[in-house]
């Protein structure tokens, strides 16, 4: 697909026409169509937020379709364009468009906001990619170009920090759709290694000699059943931040999670190749960033493997080690992130130098029990690292919700026999999620720590419009923004273990 600004209307088989209340149209495409537009303007079309009207107009022998957008109120944030523009283009895109222009100057505040704009550019891309599986019959509609027409000058930039964002969430979506019966976590090293060549971040593949020499015992125990599809720890790096410190994206990289012996029902279990989401999203964003080239030190960190049952699995009981030192009561073996992150965490601390430390994980069900299936559940240490992330979402569209990480729920993972237990154990509890949260926290060594608990909004089977069915690709754009805003606040900083 072939994504360019203009300033004039070029022919084009759709149109979209963003408008805000009072609806109106100030740009002009062409006779007829302007025509047709107006006479809708005046009949029916508000353009409430939300509000979509699709004409059809025949212009010398073709039919050309229309969509009028509407957005609401001004302000718009980036969300509401996010989530109804994707729509507009979807629209035109199942009607069988193969070329669609955007008059953004109908909604100056588009090209004014860059924030605005990069989510315009992004969304092309979003709304193209397909899902297709192993389909030998895809029915694929796909835009062939996508024109952004406006007079604003110098909008370049932003139009490729949007496609570049956009990419890094559709290699998301690939990486995270692969079932287990093509994806290892060999193969997931490999694909990251390709994209890091492309892109330009270096790329590292530990094997499991390697990782026992670690003492990465946690991560071990999770990996253990599954004996054809042995575990590697993935190791990417980007430094070209000079001085500044080193954020460790450290994400959750199980390819497939049966529960293991704490087995998993079918429903529960049937789409759990997804679970390796967080992975994805940084390898997504490590990608996004390298193209952007962004001033910043990023060390990504995978411990990928697969949860699976076996007469060699780890079983509920074990009391097993970790990187850190600390042990750890296994209680159930189904809570199996947070032991691979754990190690993976301490390697980035240890041997990475990361001074910030931000996990991503599709780690409870509990997270989309707590704050639904549009943002992810966040657990930090820190305020400002965490204005950082809200301003990051913001930018990117994708939600994040904070909760308290209440110190008093330790308790509930006290064990009598060990450090610290994997989970509760006790139904009775709840607030899985925190629970989770707080054992992350025991390996963060009091770095400054955000956990991004994702498992809310990583799939979805009746997809949002910028989506289509599978993996969302969530967090890749996150991340990538979370980078671009830790510039700001990094900049001075240094290095935390030269202060
Ligand atoms: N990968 C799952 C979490 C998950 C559930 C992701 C549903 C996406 C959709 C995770 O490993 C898991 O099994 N968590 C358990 C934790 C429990 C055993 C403490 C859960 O959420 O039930
Ligand atoms: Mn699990
Ligand atoms: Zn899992």
């Amino acid at each position: 697909m072939k994504q360019t600004i203009c300033k004039t209307f070029p022919a084009a088989d759709a149109y979209i026409l963003p408008v805000t209340c009072p609806a109106a149209r100030t740009v002009s495409i062409g006779k007829e169509l302007d025509y047709a537009i107006d006479l809708a303007l005046e009949q029916c079309f508000k353009a409430n937020l939300g509000e979509i009207k699709a004409i059809t107009v025949p212009v010398a022998g073709n039919l050309i379709q229309i969509v009028l957008l509407g957005l609401g109120e001004l302000p718009i944030i980036p969300r509401k364009l996010y989530l109804n523009m994707a729509r507009a283009l979807r629209v035109c895109k199942e009607g069988g468009a193969k070329e669609v222009a955007v008059a953004l100057d109908n909604l100056p505040a588009l090209c004014e906001d860059a924030a605005l704009f990069e989510t315009a550019c992004r969304l092309p891309a979003l709304v193209n990619y397909a899902n297709i599986g192993r389909k030998t019959n895809p029915n694929i509609k796909a835009y062939e170009e996508v024109y952004f027409v406006t007079e604003h000058a110098g909008l370049q930039p932003y139009m490729q920090a949007g496609m570049d964002c956009a990419q890094g969430t559709v290699l998301a979506r690939m990486l995270c759709n692969q079932p287990a019966s093509v994806q290892t976590p060999h193969s997931l090293g490999e694909d990251a290694a390709k994209l890091g060549a492309k892109c330009g971040f270096t790329t590292e593949v530990l094997d499991q000699a390697e990782i026992e020499a670690l003492g990465m015992e946690s991560f071990l125990a999770v990996a253990r059943g599954a004996k054809n599809t042995p575990p590697v720890l993935i190791v990417m790096r980007y430094l070209q931040g000079g001085d500044a410190p080193i954020i460790g994206y450290v994400g959750k990289g199980i390819v497939y999670d049966s529960g293991g012996y704490s087995l998993k029902s079918n429903a529960n279990m049937k789409n759990m190749f997804d679970d390796m989401g967080g992975a994805a999203a940084v390898i997504g964003a490590m990608s996004a960033i390298a193209n952007q080239k962004l001033p910043v030190n990023v060390v990504g960190v995978i411990a990928a493997c697969e949860n699976k049952l076996s007469y060699d699995s780890y079983a509920p009981g074990d009391i097993i080690g970790s990187m850190a030192g600390k042990s750890i009561e296994v209680t159930n073996t189904d809570a199996e992130g947070r032991l691979t992150l754990a190690d993976a965490i301490t390697y980035a601390i240890r041997k990475e130098r990361c001074d910030i430390l931000v996990d991503i994980a599709t780690l409870t069900g509990a997270a989309k029990a707590a704050v639904g299936k549009y943002s992810s559940a966040v657990i930090t240490n820190d305020d400002v690292l965490y204005a950082a992330l809200r301003q990051a979402a913001y930018c990117s569209s994708e939600k994040v919700w904070r909760l308290d990480a209440d110190e008093e729920m330790r308790v509930c993972l006290n064990s009598s026999v060990a450090d610290i237990k994997n989970a509760s154990g006790a139904t009775t509890d709840g607030g899985g999620c925190i629970l989770a949260g707080l054992f992350l926290q025991e390996f963060t060594e009091k770095k400054p720590w955000l956990h991004i608990d994702m498992a809310g909004v990583n799939f979805r089977t009746e997809p949002p419009a910028f989506s289509a069915s599978g993996a969302t690709g969530y967090g890749a754009a996150l991340l990538f923004y979370l980078a671009r805003e830790l510039q700001k606040y990094l900049k001075d900083a240094g290095r935390c273990d030269k202060k």
